[in-house]
């Protein structure tokens, strides 16, 4: 094609977008056709913390605030379990929004105008009391419980009710992902068996169920929920089964564990018919379903289309070696553990959380949504969802 021509199909295809964008009634922003998000609310565990659990515990909260957390983009540790960025840090970039303030680290009104994430490290869906009463240890005493009225305590300080609407619906909110420690305190990280965990998925949805009511009432317009990452493919639950699983408890296509991977789907399966009921009693607020599961388990079955390095089940950063390398009395940061060289090249960090490169992926994944009738994504428009994602390296 000739340089003329070529530039005449750009522009057409600029006008083209441009009038998709005008046409599209995108939620978020109801004052004109450009869609837009003011600020991110966050819930969620250590995949969304981006500092909270450093400020809960004197002990200054776990191996995320130690190298080599952080080394790849904060180049110091700031309390995210990853090598860098989060998916939620993806996603306010892509948006072109502040990083939102960790909850514990702010106080007042102004603080909080730019965004909060509620997320804490090792936090539940279920309430602390539950897992007490039979005689579970919860790794911090958060739950989603607690995020909420954490978010009712930020509301009350924008003013009057009205003030606050005006806040809530021009925000995105994040609910989760939330529920992988709730399986992992009941059962997993027990030897429990997968049939025994599976008791919990109407309780832990339920759960979610209950902040996305909240948060709607509260008058959000666009709410996102991640679903459960695939359990399965973690290293430190693939190390921890191992020997416990015969050859056939393996998918042949991805080497991770079927079972726990079924329950994951369980969770998910169950996560999605209960959105799907919230969004007719909800039509005036967009419910979108991140599929985490299919975007986690594209990149483990084909790391190459995504760069990463073909071993994708193996922790970049510990000292378990070995087929996962890792090891729970060896976790990344402790004495005589090391990261791998090149981060990027690995889809888990630690052997629990990703890498920053798969967080992008990940992100990259949420802002593009899955299509079809019954599943809104961030914004009607292909073109506004292409210049997102194009300012965060997905395309
Ligand atoms: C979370 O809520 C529970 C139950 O109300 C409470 O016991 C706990 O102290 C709260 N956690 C924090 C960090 O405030
Ligand atoms: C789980 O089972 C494995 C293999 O039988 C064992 O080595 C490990 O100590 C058990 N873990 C717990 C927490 O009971």
């Amino acid at each position: 094609m000739a340089p003329l021509s070529r530039l005449l199909v750009a522009v057409a295809l600029l006008h083209a977008a441009a009038a998709a964008a005008t046409a599209s009634n995108v939620h978020g922003d109801h004052r004109n056709s450009k869609p837009r998000y003011d600020r991110v609310f966050s819930f969620g565990d250590s995949l969304t913390d981006t500092g909270n659990a450093l400020h809960l515990s004197p002990s200054g909260g776990g191996p995320a605030s130690r190298p080599p957390y952080g080394e790849t983009f904060f180049r110091r540790p700031t309390g995210r379990a990853s090598d860098g960025r989060l998916v939620v840090d993806f996603i306010v970039e892509a948006l072109g929004l502040p990083h939102p303030t960790p909850y514990l680290a702010g106080k007042a009104a102004a603080d909080f105008r730019r965004g909060v994430n509620f997320a804490v490290g090792g936090a539940t869906a279920l309430d602390v009391h539950f897992f007490e009463s039979r005689g579970l240890a919860p790794f911090v005493p958060v739950s989603l419980n607690n995020q909420t009225s954490w978010l009712k305590n930020v509301l009350q300080l924008f003013g009057s009710a009205k003030e606050q609407r005006k806040i809530t619906s021009t925000s995105l909110f994040l609910v989760g992902e939330i529920g992988v420690n709730d399986y992992f305190i009941a059962a997993l990280g027990r030897n429990r068996t997968v049939g025994e965990v599976k008791a919990f998925v109407p309780r832990i949805v339920a759960a979610i169920r209950s902040v996305v009511t909240d948060v709607i009432a509260t008058g959000a317009s666009t709410v996102v929920v991640p679903g459960m990452i695939p359990l399965g493919c973690e290293p430190q639950l693939l190390a921890q089964y191992k020997g416990t699983v015969g050859a056939g408890g393996y998918d042949p296509e991805s080497g991770c564990l079927t079972r726990l991977n079924g329950l994951a789907e369980l969770h998910n399966r169950e996560l999605r018919r209960v959105l799907a009921g919230l969004r007719r009693a909800h039509p005036g607020t967009a419910i979108v379903y991140a599929d985490l599961y299919r975007t986690v388990t594209d990149l483990v079955v084909s790391p190459a289309k995504y760069g990463f390095r073909s071993r994708p089940l193996v922790a970049c950063c510990g000292g378990g070696g070995g087929a996962y390398n890792f090891d729970d009395t060896a976790f990344c940061g402790a004495v005589g553990t090391a990261a791998c060289a090149d981060p990027s090249e690995y889809v888990s960090w630690d052997g629990v959380h990703f890498t920053e490169a798969a967080n992008r992926r990940i992100a990259c994944a949420v802002l593009e949504g899955s299509h079809g009738a019954d599943a809104p994504t961030l914004s009607n428009s292909w073109a506004t969802m292409e210049a997102w994602r194009r300012r965060i390296g997905c395309v």
